[in-house]
């Protein structure tokens, strides 16, 4: 008989049966993104929506013989795309070129963000939204700033997807130090955009890295995305391991919503750790349940430098943050 040691624990009335919906579900994160959602299992119902292209998105993927629906849904299709979510994901709108910042984005996405949770507000409230369009420092204090203005806010139901930068950081401290990357847990805090994504390597296995070593490491973590955005030359920015960053987190925001136990990832969320400092989503560990967030851990301990580094995100934060609410406010 072959027994398996279950690592997590399942409440006993967990439901499994979960509709998720990818807003740009047609696009260089969306369709990769959502082949890997139809290989979850707790995924019964996948419905993809993009302006163009979803329907044969979902055509495609609905051939792989997983127990899960696959419906692809045109503009006008929008509020049967959202009904009855459970998760919403959104990679919806434009990536950079080379030299281009995420916050050069600000201005075409900040638009697409917000009006696709006008809808998200409308038809799936209870949702919980994985807001992967960029710039996420901003996009995410705009779903909520709309959520709150229909007044359907739920804090806990609420998440930038900064996983990307998870993976990069334990990839990439493998080949600093000879490892097999999957034994590399990294924590990653603060937001996501440059000197914002503050890796915390004193918390990881190599905390005694020199300090030339450390530095180039903390930068490559931090701009690992200009590698992508340069090597493609304008054809984008990252999809792929974008793709299966989304689909990780999301299938743990589903392990959460299963009733799974220790479920715990970073990501941007409205944040109690420096709302005194004026910084309302930070991205720290936090544990998920069957109503989203469940606990926001605080940092732990931090080096001197590390310190300093997340002084310097929140500086950076609060601007990228104002300016997501200031949007709002200006074009409702
Ligand atoms: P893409 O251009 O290949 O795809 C975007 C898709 O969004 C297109 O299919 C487009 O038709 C669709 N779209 C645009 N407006 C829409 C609307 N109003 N409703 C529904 N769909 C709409 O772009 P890609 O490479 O998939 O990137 C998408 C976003 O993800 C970008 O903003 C990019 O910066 C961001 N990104 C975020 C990362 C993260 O770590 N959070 C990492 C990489 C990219």
């Amino acid at each position: 008989m072959i027994s398996k040691i279950a690592t997590r624990t399942f409440a006993s009335s967990a439901a499994s049966a979960y509709k998720v919906s990818v807003l740009g579900a047609g696009g260089g994160i969306g369709q990769p993104l959502s082949l890997l959602l139809k290989l979850n299992h707790k995924v019964t119902d996948l419905s993809l929506y993009d302006l163009k292209g979803a329907p044969g998105v979902a055509a495609d993927v609905s051939h792989i013989p997983t127990n899960s629906t696959v419906k692809g849904y045109e503009p006008e299709g929008l509020p049967e795309a959202l009904k009855g979510s459970d998760v919403v994901v959104i990679p919806a709108g434009v990536p950079r070129k080379p030299g281009m910042t995420r916050d050069d984005l600000f201005n075409t996405n900040a638009s697409i963000v917000r009006d696709l949770a006008k809808a998200i507000a409308d038809h799936s409230p209870k949702a919980a939204i994985l807001v992967i369009s960029n710039p996420v420092n901003s996009t995410v204090p705009i779903v909520a700033e709309v959520l709150k203005s229909k007044g359907v806010y739920d804090p806990a139901k609420l998440f930038g997807v900064t996983t990307l930068d998870v993976l990069r950081a334990s990839r990439f401290i493998s080949e600093v130090a000879g490892t097999n990357p999957v034994n590399e847990k990294v924590t990653v805090v603060g937001g996501h955009s440059g000197v914002t994504i503050v890796p915390l390597l004193s918390q990881s296995n190599h905390k005694d890295l020199d300090t030339e070593t450390r530095d180039a490491l903390i930068h490559r973590i931090q701009f690992g995305g200009d590698e992508v955005v340069k090597a493609k030359n304008g054809a984008g920015s990252a999809t792929l391991s974008m793709a299966q960053a989304g689909a990780r987190f999301a299938g743990s925001v589903l392990d959460g919503l299963a009733g799974e136990t220790d479920v715990v990832e970073p990501s941007f969320v409205d944040s109690p750790l420096f709302k005194d400092e004026g910084v309302d989503f930070f991205s720290s560990k936090v544990t998920l349940g069957p109503s989203g967030v469940k606990t926001v851990h605080p940092l732990g301990n931090l080096s001197g430098h590390e310190e300093e580094l997340v002084k310097t995100a929140k500086d950076t934060l609060i601007k990228n943050i104002q300016k997501g609410v200031d949007f709002v406010k200006q074009n409702p």
